[in-house]
């Protein structure tokens, strides 16, 4: 499983049309593909027509209770973990607690054999990306 975080400082950078695209050619090639709205704005979630999505459905449990993955939504042959604006709420908990950086990363790594790509879809901000630190830089 390889895990690919897309990040830009900015919004409107087409961050989620880029996950959004590329978890659709990879799921349309073969792939077991991942696709997690960490955006509070949850576009990805929008877009993929996805609604009444509550707290427990997203990663929050992940970030703040140090939970297992949520069971995802399926989608387009897509399997997504959706967002909602309570997602803002989980970075002040994580930044209090310490190790909530990898619970991400953690949990992720227990469903290793489930995906092929894990495509993660981040909010424009900077200190998001260093609060969750789901994959390692490529490129
Ligand atoms: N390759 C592209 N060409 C033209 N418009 C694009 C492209 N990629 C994204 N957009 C548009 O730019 C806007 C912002 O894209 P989005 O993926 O939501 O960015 P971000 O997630 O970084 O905020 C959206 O309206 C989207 O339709
Ligand atoms: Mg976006």
């Amino acid at each position: 499983m390889q895990t690919f975080t897309v990040f830009n400082h900015a919004g409107g950078a087409g961050k989620t049309s880029i996950s959004l695209n590329v978890g659709h050619e990879l799921a349309a090639s073969g792939l077991r593909v991942l696709l997690i709205d960490l955006d509070p704005q949850a576009s990805l979630t929008g877009w993929l027509g996805l609604t009444d999505v509550q707290p427990a459905d997203t990663v929050y449990p992940v970030a703040v209770d140090d939970e297992p993955l949520p069971t995802p939504q399926q989608r387009y042959g897509l399997h997504v973990i959706p967002s909602n604006m309570n997602l803002a709420l989980a970075e002040p908990h994580m930044l209090g607690a310490v190790g909530a950086q990898g619970r991400l990363s953690r949990a992720l790594a227990a469903v290793a054999d489930q995906y092929d790509a894990v495509i993660i879809d981040s909010p424009p901000a900077s200190r998001s990306s260093r609060s969750w630190v789901p994959s390692r830089p490529i490129g």
